[in-house]
């Protein structure tokens, strides 16, 4: 597949995507979205590929959306294409996806670093939701998961006055697993995801599926998902295999059945 603003590596079971247009600070565009999408898409697809890296550049993970691309457009171009509804395909991934941001990681980038499943930021991230200079407001999930992350202070703070928060304010406030010195971030994203991509693959999709319907659902049925799930997996040969691999003190040896 040819992407035009992205870079798409395969290292083992672990799929890299390199954001990858410099001159505009990785700045999403419609191409932008274009290419994430149809990339996670192959990676879902893909029965060899267990777990994603996003990352950016060491400047930044991504300035935002492209304010170029916006800046011209009028109420009916933007409620009549439905603007950045695209992005909620990008949110169904089904496999993990983690974001390994470093540098500014600002309005959508921001927002989507928040679409992963977890965010490892380096030394050097910067996290806003700036769009209120721009006389606007969030637009891609921003108020919504920045709240649920950090919650309603720190949010309610930052998208009213655009300022940043630091990695290690990010990691205070939950919005971030962990804070990584900016030269050692992708070696331990990858390691990350190698060990995610190493377990059992149905068991990997469950535990996604049951951490992400806690942000929908009441406790009671939160929980009552979470055990139909586990009954569920009772149902896979990996669960059979897992334990038998426990107690005869070996790893397990998946089949993704
Ligand atoms: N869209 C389009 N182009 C952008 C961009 C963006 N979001 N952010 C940076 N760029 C471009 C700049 O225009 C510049 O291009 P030129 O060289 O052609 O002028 C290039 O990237 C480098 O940027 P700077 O010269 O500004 O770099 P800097 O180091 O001086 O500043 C920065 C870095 C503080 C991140 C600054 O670029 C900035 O403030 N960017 C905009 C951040 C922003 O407002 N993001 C929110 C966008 S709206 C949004 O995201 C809506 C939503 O909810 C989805």
């Amino acid at each position: 597949m040819e992407y035009q603003t992205i870079l798409v590596e395969q290292r083992g079971r672990v799929t890299l995507v390199t954001l990858n247009r410099p001159q505009a600070l990785n700045a999403l565009n419609g191409q932008v979205l274009a290419d994430l999408n149809a990339a996670m898409v192959a990676f879902d697809a893909d029965p060899g590929q267990g777990c994603a890296v996003v990352t950016g550049s060491a400047k930044a993970f991504a300035a935002g959306a492209d304010i170029k691309e916006m800046s011209a457009q009028g109420f009916a171009d933007m409620y009549g294409s439905n603007f950045f509804a695209g992005w909620e395909q990008f949110a169904r991934t089904r496999k993990p996806v983690i974001a390994a941001v470093a540098g500014y990681a600002l309005g959508g980038g921001c927002e989507l670093a928040m679409m992963c499943d977890f965010i490892l930021a380096a030394d050097t991230a910067k996290f806003g939701q700036p769009e209120i200079k721009l006389g606007v407001t969030p637009g891609m999930g921003g108020s919504q998961r920045l709240t649920h992350a950090v919650g309603k202070a720190k949010a309610m703070e930052m998208c009213l006055t655009g300022r940043m928060m630091d990695a290690e304010e990010a990691e205070r406030s939950g919005l971030v697993a962990r804070v990584i010195p900016a030269d050692q971030l992708l070696d331990d994203a990858l390691k990350t995801a190698e060990t995610i991509a190493s377990m059992a693959p149905l068991a990997v999709l469950a535990n996604k599926e049951m951490v992400n319907a806690a942000f929908e659902m009441s406790l009671g049925q939160g929980v009552q998902y979470e055990r139909r799930l586990f009954h569920g997996l009772f149902g896979t040969a990996d669960q059979k295999e897992g334990m038998a691999a426990f107690v005869e003190k070996r790893p397990g040896n998946w089949t993704g059945k």
